[in-house]
């Protein structure tokens, strides 16, 4: 843990336009910085930087933040990677909070893990590189599969002696403990004693994005048919496969670069990729395609193109990884290699002209790629047809975008020569099913756990006009939170009273005497941090946002101080304050923000009762659902009312 004053020393010695600076060419612009978005590629600058507010918005990408996020985005850094990156560069020195005894055992537990994954890394690269049985089976396995000097240092391979306790004894006499080399799986014991789990196999050390070693797999040099091809360490408090590619430490950069990443299956395949050239390459190592892994993917780019080599039960195999790829809103195109060729073949045979020509020509959309591995032996088949075409459907059902979903419906339109109608008929039922299970699912939940329950599915217009709704207070509460306004109160004796309020207390109070929360988490969150500040009698600052830990809060706050129409203009001086005598306008603002709340919130749960009524077949159930909506009703035209909104419903 950084101790808080830490963090605020480095927020306040970090200054945003020089640190923005060392990645994006920035040019005065009135009181503010201008520059090309780091984040998209972009001609004309929407890149802003606010020195006197401390943050930057990016109007292209959307993006906005204190230095400490941009840092995070830029580098891809968690929080305190960011904070610790920030005091290095500005000299200042963190002295990390004194941990629990357990957070320490729980730490160290972990970083003793890294440190022997370390040690063996470089005690096979040692091996590999200095012993005579290093060089003579090790190095010279790789030199023959063609790989360079440069490519076996950049992905530090090794190689592991064919004794049986090499590395458990070099590491134990370094002072490793031999709890740790077991817990990363290098070290294994039986009653004769411990031994080292690879023996006389090359190694390719698996690293997290930050370079740290998680694991390693263990080639056999000689395929036979006693023992596996691949060793893996096995999955520990630091190595979780799901959530591992491999090489994506070399990739990332290139991936950010190329806005592409390419999928293959194998160690030798990320390598031999990279030694051609193409680096923006990763490995799922073998294993199912997963959604932590896609997620990975998903920080650098959205899109993926999947390389195949032409194995058809295994490429059938890969259909649940291509729906996971669309089901998180990105693009994924596939590849398929000649039969007999995998990446790593091909690229050793072909010139790196003749692999990027392949790469770029072969790479075909999913509905293509699906068609075509699923009527290869049956063209005409009209049944098999059928089923394809549902298959294909089935997937552009789940990806979330309905533009997106309209370009694949067209595109399977044309290639089965079939009308979008149909087929958009039979995307919506497939929707329809899914809204139903769904429906049926958040039932049964709620019946088990009321207040666990799925979150509900309402008729998604109400829904977006209700959170702009908890926006435009969480709007009203960061702009003018401590300004005051005049209410009137009545007091128990019936007389009434001039109270000063502070808007955000005022918002506050009407919510939660209403026992309203919000629907959005985000809101809801900067809504409870107001909650506690209040609680001791103060209102938070922007500031509090804008060096907020959570991203998406201050995300939110950028978003709801800044305004794009603005750009130009006096982006940064947000701060309209409203002098006194306008002080009646900014109540009137407050009051009529918060009754249209009220109201939205009322209309949301209308629309919910609604739909439960549409599910429900007990005739008392039916009677006090009926009840609900009346009582809803009748609060939401009161709250129309005071509007003067016209009642339509
Ligand atoms: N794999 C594994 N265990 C095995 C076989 C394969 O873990 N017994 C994983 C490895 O991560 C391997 C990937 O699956 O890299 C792909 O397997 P394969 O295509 O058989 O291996 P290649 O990477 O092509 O290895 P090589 O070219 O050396 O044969
Ligand atoms: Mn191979």
């Amino acid at each position: 843990m950084i101790p808080k004053e830490t963090i605020e020393r480095i927020f306040d010695a970090a200054d945003i336009v020089e640190v923005i600076n060392d990645f994006v060419h920035l040019k005065k612009a009135g009181s503010n910085y201008k520059g090309l978005s780091p984040f998209v590629n972009e001609k004309s600058p929407s890149f802003m930087v606010s020195p006197a507010k401390g943050i930057f918005k990016d109007f292209s990408s959307g993006k906005g933040g204190n230095v400490v996020t941009f840092v995070m985005e830029h580098e891809h850094f968690s929080y305190p990677e960011a904070l610790k990156w920030l005091a290095k560069r500005y000299n200042i020195e963190i002295e990390e909070e004194e941990l629990t005894a357990e957070q320490i055992e729980a730490q160290s537990e972990r970083e003793s893990l890294y440190l022997v994954n370390q040690f063996a890394k470089d005690f096979f690269v040692r091996q590999m590189l200095t012993t005579n049985e290093g060089q003579a089976i090790g190095l010279s396995y790789f030199k023959e599969r063609g790989f360079s000097e440069e490519t076996i240092k950049k992905f530090e391979l090794g190689y592991a002696p064919q004794g049986s306790d090499n590395l458990t004894k070099a590491a134990t006499s370094a002072g490793y403990k031999l709890k740790f080399l077991e817990a990363t799986g290098l070290s294994r014991t039986n009653e004769r004693g411990s031994y080292d789990f690879f023996r006389g196999r090359v190694l390719f050390p698996i690293q997290n994005i930050t370079g740290r070693v998680l694991g390693f797999g263990g080639r056999i040099l000689k395929i036979d048919k006693k023992s596996a091809k691949y060793y893996n360490s096995p999955e520990s408090i630091i190595y979780n496969k799901s959530k591992i590619l491999y090489g994506l430490f070399q990739a990332k950069h290139d991936i950010i670069k190329e806005d592409k990443c390419f999928l293959v299956e194998g160690y030798t395949d990320v390598i031999s990729l990279h030694q051609a050239g193409v680096k923006n390459v990763v490995a799922s190592s073998g294993t199912a395609l997963t959604e932590g892994q896609i997620r990975l993917i998903k920080r650098y780019t959205k899109n993926i193109t999947i390389l195949y080599d032409g194995d058809a039960a295994g490429i059938k195999a890969s259909f649940r990884g291509i729906d996971l790829i669309l089901e998180e809103e990105m693009n994924v195109k596939v590849v398929l290699f000649p039969n007999g060729e995998d990446p790593d073949s091909y690229a050793r045979k072909v010139s790196t002209e003749e692999l990027d020509r392949y790469l770029d020509k072969e790479a075909q959309d999913f509905i293509h790629f699906k068609a075509s591995i699923l009527l290869s032996d049956s063209k005409n088949d009209p049944i098999k047809k059928a089923e394809t075409i549902k298959d294909i459907v089935r997937s552009i059902a789940i990806i979330p975008d309905q533009i997106t979903r309209s370009v694949y419906i067209q595109a399977t339109s044309q290639l089965f020569e079939i009308s979008e109608q149909a087929l958009l008929n039979e995307v919506n039922k497939q929707l329809g099913v899914k809204q139903e299970s769904d429906f049926k699912a958040q039932q049964i939940a709620e019946k088990k756990n009321p207040t666990k329950a799925l979150p509900r599915k309402t008729s998604s217009d109400g829904r977006h006009l209700l959170e702009d709704q908890e926006k435009d207070l969480i709007r009203l509460m960061i702009l003018y939170g401590s300004q005051h306004i005049t209410i009137e109160v009545e007091g128990e004796d019936g007389k009434t009273e001039e109270v000063n309020y502070p808007v955000a207390q005022f918002i506050i109070e009407e919510i939660l005497s209403d026992d309203i929360s919000y629907l959005n988490k985000d809101y809801q969150q900067v809504f409870d941090e107001y909650l506690d500040g209040i609680q001791e009698g103060l209102v938070v600052s922007e500031k509090h946002f804008t060096h907020h830990e959570n991203r998406d809060l201050n995300q939110i706050v950028i978003d709801v101080t800044t305004q794009k129409d603005s750009v130009s203009k006096n982006w940064g001086i947000k701060h309209k304050i409203f002098p006194v005598d306008e002080s009646e306008k900014l109540k009137e603002a407050v009051m009529q923000s918060v009754a249209v709340f009220k109201m939205r919130t009322a209309e949301n749960m209308i629309t919910d009762k609604q739909n439960l009524l549409k599910h429900e077949a007990d005739n008392d159930e039916i009677m006090s659902l009926l009840e609900i909506i009346r009582n809803l009703n009748r609060a939401r035209n009161s709250f129309a009312e005071k509007l003067g909104i016209t009642i339509t419903r």
